[in-house]
């Protein structure tokens, strides 16, 4: 990465905006490679430079990969030029990083995405051919028993005003049933558009509420509430490499 001005760094970082920049020179909080930094022109390589900012280390990563809690109403997209997107939820760092989400969850899905630096990655998630299963909680407005159980398992005909397909086989777990609502996980191992949504309505449901809970074998944090987000530790970003899963996108091993 080319070299950039000390402030664009620290304000990329989120460490401050860039008009803050001059204060926290001049009360010499920041070095450089050992040295206090005066001038907020100063030419650092982000990549290079030992930057620290009260004696702490500001980390440079070549890759970032974030976990977010999706609130409802955002839309799933780089930008917009009319509704507020989930780039706009990360701090700029991360835009400046071409950091993207991978994969997309409906406006009114909230739940676990993931948004990556890392274009790899990015694909393995997203690739049909990957077959990544995702698990997702549901809220459906009518009772549910062993017949969507059944047929969830045995791949639903979807034949809707979207088009028609053959959904792959689905574990649906009936956790609450009654005649005006029910709630149930689902784990797909396909991202067709309002999947979730369409299979459900072949099942004569309408899904009021919807969030997903786990991409392959990695679990959304349960501490991060909807539009709150975190950086993958290590263990996580290994969980996103294991192999692929199971039909019904049960992850390997399960
Ligand atoms: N299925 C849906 O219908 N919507 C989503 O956002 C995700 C899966």
């Amino acid at each position: 990465m080319a070299r950039m001005r000390l402030d664009k760094l620290l304000s990329m970082l989120a460490v401050c905006p860039r008009s803050g920049v001059q204060a926290l020179l001049r009360a010499g909080r920041v070095q450089v490679d050992g040295v206090a930094a005066r001038n907020t022109g100063m030419a650092v390589d982000p990549e290079k430079s030992a930057v620290t900012l009260d004696g702490q280390a500001l980390v440079w990563k070549a890759q970032r990969t974030v976990m977010l809690n999706k609130p409802r109403g955002v839309l799933t997209a780089a930008r917009d030029p009319k509704q507020p997107t989930v780039m706009d939820l990360l701090p700029p760092l991360y835009r400046a990083m071409n950091c993207m989400p991978a994969g997309r969850l409906d406006k009114d899905t909230e739940g676990l995405l993931i948004l990556t630096t890392d274009g790899q990655l990015a694909h393995r998630l997203i690739s049909p051919r990957k077959e990544v299963g995702k698990l997702y909680e549901a809220t459906v407005d009518g009772p549910l028993d062993e017949k969507d159980v059944s047929a969830f398992a045995a791949g639903l005909q979807i034949d809707d005003a979207d088009g028609a397909f053959r959904a792959r086989p689905a574990a649906l777990r009936i956790l609450s049933s009654a005649p005006e609502e029910s709630t149930a996980q689902v784990r797909v191992a396909e991202g067709k558009y309002h999947q979730v949504r369409r299979m459900f309505a072949a099942r004569g449901r309408t899904v009021t509420a919807l969030r997903r809970l786990a991409i392959g074998s990695l679990r959304l944090d349960a501490a991060l509430a909807p539009g709150e987000w975190r950086e993958l530790t290590k263990e996580e970003e290994r969980l996103l490499e294991e192999p692929a899963a199971q039909p019904d996108g049960t992850p390997a091993g399960e």
